[in-house]
Order: C-alpha cells, then sequence, then structure tokens
C-alpha cells in the first residue's frame, strides 16, 4: 500500500461526510436522506499534533453559491451561525423544492441559531430554519415563521431560473482570493446539473487545489438541455463548433498555475462548448492540463482530441470519465495513476470523537461506517492509522478498548 510520509505535528484532523435529508422547511416534509460531501477546516488540540485555527472561513464575508451552471454571492451577516456554517464548506447539498418559493436542505450537523420573526422574506434571502435546514429563498413573501438570517444574494434576477422547478444541486463556497493562494493546481469545472461538481469537489478536498467554477453568463435553463429537443440551447451550441458560449466573471489568471484539472459532462459526446470559451481565454502552452469527465455512459476520448487540437497544451496526460454515482475513492485512485499529490486527509472532531469511541471498544454513531478516515488519503484504513488515532486522542486503555 502506498504511504505517504507524514509528521504528527503536520496532522490535521478534519473533513467529513454531512447528511442532507430533505425535510420541509416549514410544515411540509417531503423526499429521502441524500449523502452531501463537504470539506471542514475545524481544529482540534490534540497535543503534538495541534494546529492554529488559520482557517480562511474566519475572514469570509461571502460565499459563492453555484447552481445550474450560474454562480451566486451571498453577504452574510455576521453571527455564530455564519461562522458555524462556513466550518462546513465547501458543501454539495441536493436542495429540496418547496412551495414554489424556497429550495431547503436540512444539514446533518446542528448550527447555533438564533431564530427571529422576520416577518417577510424577500427573494435571495439565505436563512436557517431550526437548527439545521439551510434555506434559500427566490420569492418574496410575508411568513410568520422564524428563522436565523444567514446572508443575501443581492443579485438574484436569475436565481429562480437558477434553481429550476424541482430539486436542484446546489454548491456553497467561500469564495476563492487570488492572494491566498494554496495549490499550484487548479480544478476547474463546468457542471450543469451537479455531477461533474461533485467529482470536482472530491478532487478538490483530495488535492487541497483551488477551485473555479465556469459559469455561463447566460445560465442554462432546464430547457436550455433537454437533448431530446432537438432545438435546444445546448443542442444547438454542440452542432455549432465555433460556439462559444460567454463565461460569467472569467477568472483573472491561471498564470499562477501549473496544473489544471478540466472538468465537464459530455454533450453529445464531446465537451460543451463552454469548455472551448475557457480553453481559448488562457494560455496553457506550458500548463499540464488533465480532463475529467462525467456521463451518462460515453467516453472521454473524442473531447480529450478536441481539446488537444483547439489550443497548444504543455502537457495532457489521459483524462478520466466518471459515472456519476463515482465514490470519493474511484477518484482518489485516479489521483494516485496520475501521480498528483494528494494532501493528508483532515478530520473533524467529530470525527476523532467517533473514532475514539471506536478505540476504546464503545457503541459509534452514525456517522462512522462507510465513512473513509484514512490518515494518507489513500482510501483505506490501516493499523497503522487507528494506532495513530489512539496516539491522538490519548485514550487510556480500558478493559473493553480493541487491540489494534
Ligand atoms: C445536452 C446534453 C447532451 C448529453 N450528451 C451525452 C452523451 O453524448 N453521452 C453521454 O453519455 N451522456 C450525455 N449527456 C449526459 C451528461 O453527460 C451527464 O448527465 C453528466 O453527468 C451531466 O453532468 P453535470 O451534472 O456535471 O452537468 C448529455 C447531457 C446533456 C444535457
Amino acid at each position: 500500500m502506498k504511504r505517504s510520509t507524514r509528521s504528527a505535528g503536520a496532522i490535521a484532523l478534519s473533513a467529513a461526510m454531512l447528511l442532507c435529508s430533505a425535510c420541509g422547511a416549514s410544515e411540509e416534509s417531503t423526499g429521502s436522506s441524500v449523502a452531501v460531501q463537504s470539506s471542514t477546516s475545524e481544529q482540534i488540540t490534540t497535543g503534538a499534533a495541534a494546529q492554529p485555527l488559520t482557517s480562511e472561513a474566519a475572514s469570509a464575508d461571502v460565499m459563492t453559491m453555484n447552481v445550474g451552471g450560474s454562480s451566486f454571492s451571498v453577504a452574510l451577516e455576521d453571527n455564530e451561525t455564519v461562522t458555524a456554517l462556513k466550518e462546513l464548506l465547501p458543501a454539495n447539498l441536493d436542495m429540496s423544492e418547496l412551495n414554489g418559493n424556497e429550495k431547503y436542505c436540512y444539514l446533518d450537523t446542528e448550527l447555533p441559531s438564533a431564530p427571529e420573526k422576520v416577518g417577510s422574506i424577500a427573494a435571495g434571502d439565505v436563512m436557517l430554519y431550526g437548527d439545521n435546514c439551510l434555506v434559500v429563498f427566490y420569492k418574496s413573501f410575508k411568513t410568520s415563521y422564524s428563522y436565523t438570517r444567514i446572508g443575501h444574494i443581492d443579485d438574484n434576477a436569475e436565481l429562480e431560473k437558477a434553481l429550476g422547478s424541482g430539486g436542484a444541486a446546489v454548491s456553497f463556497s467561500l469564495n476563492e482570493n487570488e492572494d491566498t493562494q494554496e495549490s499550484d493546481v487548479l480544478v476547474a469545472y463546468f457542471s450543469r446539473t451537479g455531477n461533474t461538481g461533485k467529482i470536482a469537489e472530491y478532487l478538490i478536498e483530495l488535492t487541497g487545489a483551488d477551485s473555479y467554477v465556469i459559469n455561463a453568463a447566460v445560465p442554462y435553463s432546464d430547457d436550455d438541455i433537454k437533448y431530446q429537443d432537438s432545438g435546444c440551447r445546448a443542442n444547438k451550441e454542440q452542432n455549432d463548433k465555433s460556439a462559444r458560449p460567454e463565461i460569467a466573471e472569467p477568472i483573472a489568471s491561471i498564470d499562477s498555475y501549473d496544473t489544471i484539472l478540466l472538468g465537464y459532462p459530455i454533450w453529445w459526446g464531446e465537451e460543451p462548448r463552454i469548455i472551448d470559451t475557457f480553453l481559448e481565454s488562457y494560455d496553457f502552452s506550458d500548463k499540464t492540463v488533465i480532463p475529467f469527465c462525467t456521463s451518462a455512459s460515453s467516453g472521454i476520448s473524442a473531447s480529450e482530441a478536441n481539446i488537444k487540437a483547439l489550443v497548444p497544451i504543455g502537457e495532457q496526460p489521459g483524462g478520466r470519465r466518471f459515472a456519476a454515482s463515482a465514490k470519493k475513492e474511484d477518484v482518489s485512485e485516479w489521483l494516485d495513476l496520475l501521480g498528483v499529490k494528494k494532501k493528508i486527509t483532515e478530520y473533524t472532531a467529530q470525527d476523532l470523537r467517533a473514532l475514539s469511541d471506536f478505540l476504546l471498544g464503545k457503541p459509534v454513531g452514525a456517522g462512522l461506517a462507510g465513512k473513509q478516515y484514512d490518515l494518507d488519503g489513500d482510501g483505506a484504513w490501516t493499523a497503522f492509522d487507528l494506532c495513530l488515532m489512539r496516539e491522538l486522542v490519548k485514550a487510556p486503555k480500558s478493559a473493553g478498548a480493541e487491540e489494534i
């Protein structure tokens, strides 16, 4: 098994699976539970492993919400709810529709709340209902319900359209600050229905890469991607090799990155034309560009050939097509094959408590099963990982403790 070098002092403990279960923000309740991947930066103090709490989350007052290929800036409130929420970002949520005016998702993690009778809701409001129900409102109306304010999307003219009429795959992240660039790897991706976005989030979490979401200046509506309709926008664009849909908020520069992991869905066997817009907007001649995609069944090779032929690229190793159902382990294995460096997996204090319980032979609460706790991010637990965790939690040996 491949094992990366690690030092106890460098082990940060965080990152977990949240559960986002679909429940009504108000009196209604619908739907099933949906797994949500979130990379957190909660820090804990464990002797030698202590690290300062220097999360960039602590300073950002704007959160980015991506949905339906569109990006929205959420101006955040200054309160404890927001501080706790930031620690859960980035997060992909499958949000449910309610009452024709809001999308909501119950987080598995409860946030501090201070609900107030807000009286009226404004389109663009982002609120917390109860302790853990994140709600995005796309219509204005009067309400007798109580909420804790999280933030507001000022530029919300396209919000309703982007959220669509049913459930919506919505991702939330803190804004990238070019001054605080931490990686020479950039994950740049376009995702209209969230599948590619999920793979991208795994890549970001596993590598610690910076991220950039390629959004269309004119968002793709549900009708725009109804490929059964030969005249839909996506089909028209794919039939026109010269189509170059405009990008909303183009990234200022990619100069500081060596490697770009470029993600997209397959549209009619190829990359969406907006990927061509992206490629033609920057100089990739000294970059390594590694494509990845999701699709119903088509492979990545036609799009790889298109990308190679479109612009000069320094190096373009073979890319990878993922199914929408691909797991983090699949993505991790691909990174191993590519030789892209992965960061040490981080754990939340909650993870650590679960591990501590496990090591002490106590019943472990929900959340341990099926989760990856490998410290070197290679997708597997080893006795070494467990022993190290035992060191970290300084768990006294008890009669019930399991021997590793
Ligand atoms: C306009 C359009 C064309 C598509 N063409 C193909 C295709 O040729 N082959 C395929 O396997 N899937 C095709 N799909 C399915 C998408 O590739 C697949 O659902 C993908 O995971 C969506 O990614 P996203 O959620 O990141 O947008 C197409 C989807 C759309 C909307």
